[in-house]
């Protein structure tokens, strides 16, 4: 969480070019920004509470500055306030410093440098990396040295980013939290993903755990922070390109990648079928597979315990990578963790691999973001390929997840073919599904129940880890309180909530479990529930019916597509920002 960038090079623009692209990043976190650039021999600084996108890159130096850094903050330590709004700065002006992390000595750290006669500001555990860099720089004059020294210092999981206006430096250092480099002809970008310089570079140098970077804008050196030692990089292509990662003429990045589900679907099945079958030996093979992910790529791996009982009769379990901690007592050499992440970043999840790793079990990793920490640290990973996912609410990538999975549970009984087929069937049904009179029918949809504040969803087999999904969907970008159920579970509890009018939605297919929905979604009618039917054919049962294809045990990956359309035109009826849903950040890189 909180987005970082910064740029050192022969433009003269530095400062512009930060803020411009600090655009891109915003999806990490938007409670408040701020930037720093070297303008003559001294640091500007401008800082504010509230998001970015309207502020004008041509205000933040002109062509005054070849170096600058900026930075979009997801708070933790200190209120959202224009004073705890990074970067934060030393003593004597010249290092400022921004972060994305936790510095969980900082209490410590902060009475320390304060008893040595540093003042501090703000609230935050950043500002004492400021502090500490200005007081190692007593002992040496070297700003990379006395970085590296107040890096050993800090404990816990961070990505730091500091500029020096006196040796016009850039340094950055990661322990936990991702950073990347850009290498342009023009100097030197580092940020915490790849959108931020996209439009400027698409040749990558990764930052590793442990490491750190010291760059004047034409030469680059890598270092190992624990010994100072020199480490050698590769520069490595990246293929998404700058047009992917714009919203285009939509109002919304959240509706743009609800669109984008026309083609990527497709994209996520055309994968090298040896690679699937690699993988597919791997799961045969190995003994007890288990599933982790958070959040929706959780109800991915939720979906994929259906996929594979039914599709290739194998027992997989899964759990909340949050949850993971009481599972790895069952981890052994032979075991495969299947780790499933759109950003490849997300701290539990890493946490989750390390530990499967550290007991000698293989690690499958299913992703979205290239080069990412998780792609890079797995045995076996698997592009989704959705392309860049801005919104936070996560639409294309679930789908891309679902798919692969789907694939892959094909591959275990040698059927692959017959999953692809299937799922590239699928993918023109969602292209048929996501046209302007259905898209409309579910706006108006949204007019009917956009003032209701709870809301019920139930499913059965893999349509139950859609409503858990579906919930998610609903919650985070319309802030109505909607709740997912197993359909047969209703009666066991749950019903007591409903009321005359209480909107319910039945997630179902055409399937063995269809008799049984009926009756759930009847029960909940009789009950006075608005029952709204997702389904590829209509029953009595439902007052309102959304029609989907029947797409077989490709059913989940159909049935989210109208809810991500619903949860969206709830977001906007109400009057909420689909794509910056309050308290949440995109990449969850803190624990
Ligand atoms: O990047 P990841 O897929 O690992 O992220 C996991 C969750 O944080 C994410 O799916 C989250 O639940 C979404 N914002 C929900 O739309």
């Amino acid at each position: 969480m909180c987005g970082i960038f910064g740029y050192v090079g022969s433009r003269p623009d530095a400062g512009g070019l930060v803020i411009e692209g600090l655009k891109n990043l915003e999806y990490r976190g938007y409670d408040s920004w701020g930037v720093a650039w070297k303008e003559g021999s001294a640091m500007e600084v401008r800082k504010d509470t509230g998001k970015i996108s309207h502020l004008n890159p041509e205000d933040f130096g002109g062509d005054t500055s070849h170096i600058a850094i900026a930075h979009t903050r997801w708070a933790t330590h200190g209120g959202v306030t224009k004073v705890n709004a990074h970067p934060h700065l030393s003593c004597d002006g010249t290092i400022a410093v921004i972060h994305n992390g936790i510095v969980e000595n900082f209490d410590e750290l902060k009475k320390e440098l304060t008893k040595k006669g540093h003042t501090f500001l703000s609230e935050t555990d950043t500002e004492v990396v400021a502090h500490l860099v200005e007081e190692e720089m007593k002992k040496t004059n070297d700003f990379g040295a006395a970085f590296r020294q107040a890096c050993i210092r800090c404990k816990g999981r961070n990505a730091f980013l500091a500029l020096h206006t006196q040796s016009q430096t850039l340094v950055a250092a990661r322990t936990g939290s991702p950073l990347i480099v850009g290498v342009g002809s023009d100097g030197y970008y580092i940020a915490s993903d790849t959108p931020a310089f996209l439009k400027h570079t698409r040749t990558v140098q990764y930052i590793d755990d442990g490491e750190m970077v010291v760059t004047d804008g034409k030469h680059i050196l890598f270092y190992d922070i624990a010994t100072g030692e020199e480490r050698m990089k590769r520069e490595i292509a990246i293929t998404w390109n700058p047009e992917q990662a714009e919203k285009g003429d939509y109002a919304h990045y959240m509706l743009k990648e609800i669109m984008d589900q026309k083609e990527s679907v497709a994209r996520a099945v055309n994968q090298d079928e040896k690679d699937i079958e690699t993988v597919a030996k791997a799961i045969n093979e190995a003994k007890g597979t288990f599933l982790v992910g958070c959040g929706t790529a959780g109800k991915a791996c939720m979906a994929a315990e259906y996929f594979f009982s039914v599709v290739a009769e194998k027992h997989v379990n899964f759990a909340p990578a949050s949850e993971f901690k009481l599972y790895h007592h069952f981890l052994k050499p032979e075991s495969l963790l299947i780790v499933v992440s759109q950003s490849g970043e997300t701290a539990d999840v890493l946490e989750a691999m390390r530990v499967a790793k550290s007991k000698g079990s293989k690690v499958l990793a299913i992703v979205n973001v290239q080069g990412s920490t998780i792609a890079r640290e797995a045995d076996y990973t698997v592009q989704i390929n959705a392309g860049p996912e801005r919104a936070v609410a996560s639409t294309k990538a679930l789908t891309g997840q679902l798919a692969v999975l789907l694939l892959i549970a094909y591959a275990l009984t040698g059927k692959l073919k017959e999953g692809k087929k299937l799922l590239l069937e699928t993918s023109s049904m969602i292209n048929d599904m996501l046209n302007p009179r259905y898209v409309e029918r579910l706006r108006q949809l949204s007019e009917l129940i956009k003032r209701k504040e709870d809301l019920y969803i139930i499913g059965k087999s893999w349509n139950y880890p859609m409503a858990l999904e579906s919930a998610i969907k609903i919650q985070e970008v319309s802030y109505i309180h909607a709740e997912g159920f197993a359909g047969g579970e209703l009666k066991h509890g749950p019903i007591a909530l409903i009321e005359q009018g209480t909107p319910c939605i039945a997630l179902m297919g055409k399937d063995e479990v269809t008799t049984d929905m009926i009756s759930n979604a009847t029960q909940l009618k009789s009950r006075g529930g608005f029952v709204i039917g997702v389904s590829p054919q209509k029953y009595d049962a439902f007052n309102e019916w959304i029609k989907v294809p029947d797409a077989g045990n490709a059913q989940a990956i159909v049935n989210i597509i109208p809810i991500q359309v619903l949860a969206y035109f709830l977001a906007v009826q109400r009057g909420k920002d689909p794509d910056m849903p309050r308290n949440l950040a995109k990449s969850v890189t803190v624990k």
